[in-house]
């Protein structure tokens, strides 16, 4: 799918991926890229004329029916914003695993079911879910956040079998550790947020299903795919 002349809707990008993916749509050509944010005073791109900034809190039902109103032509929606509550999967509070599951799985589920009529009348759309290395395993320190990423995985796989139909590319992404507020304190080696946003723009031009946009995701995803269980053991070191 090209990026050249389209609409792109960024959900969380008052920072890190997201406003990097924002910049990199508009790099990219995009006619229109409506960034969204639960503060949109937040929002850096304000002076691009090609950008629209919108209110939209992904958690938030009346919001997400404004901004689909608001944003009626959008063809490639980037479901980022997401959230790293949900630590311990024994001794956090079950509130912290709600609060994983409302950002990260029925988050970019509302926003899903919001645009898909409007995806279905554009003649070139495409989702892209924007994952993490850890959908595919649990990591012990972070147990609730991987488990509403790999509800976000399992609703990837849903969806590019319910649009196919329609001809709705739905892309899954991987990152590994990005240099973002979320992994702020990792002593990690971590890659800047601007590269991994060309990379994912990238793997949907290439109309790559399954996107790893970094030098972690890009050596673990294959070890994933050929060892699931020795990945787990890895991931559950981690
Ligand atoms: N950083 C990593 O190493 C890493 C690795 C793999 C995957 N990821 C994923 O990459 C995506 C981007 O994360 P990031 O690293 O850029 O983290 P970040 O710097 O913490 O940014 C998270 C963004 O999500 C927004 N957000 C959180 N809850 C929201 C809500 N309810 N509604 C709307 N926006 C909301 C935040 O907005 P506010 O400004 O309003 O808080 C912020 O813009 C996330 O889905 C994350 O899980 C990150």
């Amino acid at each position: 799918m090209q990026i050249e002349g389209k609409n792109v809707l960024v959900t969380g990008a008052s920072r890190g991926l997201g406003a990097a993916l924002v910049s990199a749509a508009l790099e990219e050509g995009a006619a229109k890229v409506y960034a969204t944010a639960r503060n949109p005073d937040d929002l850096p791109h304000q002076d691009d004329p090609r950008v629209v900034p919108l209110r939209l809190d992904i958690t938030d039902p009346d919001q997400i029916r404004a901004a689909a109103e608001q944003a009626p032509d959008v063809d490639l929606l980037i479901n980022n914003a997401g959230q790293l509550e949900g630590h311990d999967l024994l001794d956090d509070t079950l509130h912290a695993h709600r609060a994983a599951m409302e950002t990260n799985y029925f988050g970019p589920l509302m926003v899903t079911r919001a645009f898909a009529p409007i995806l279905k009348q554009r003649p070139e759309a495409g989702i892209v879910n924007i994952l993490a290395l850890l959908s595919l395993g649990n990591m012990r320190a972070k147990g609730g956040y991987c488990a509403s990423k790999a509800a976000a995985w399992s609703l990837t796989s849903g969806l590019r079998a319910l649009l196919a139909g329609d001809d709705i590319g739905v892309f899954s992404v991987f990152p590994g550790a990005m240099d973002t507020a979320m992994m702020e304190g990792s002593k990690v080696k971590k890659t800047p947020p601007e590269e991994v946003a060309h990379q994912i723009l990238a793997g949907v031009r290439a109309d790559r299903e399954d996107i790893a946009p970094d030098p972690m995701s890009q050596k673990l995803l294959p070890m994933f795919a050929q060892d699931p269980k020795g990945f787990e053991r890895m991931v559950a070191k981690w």
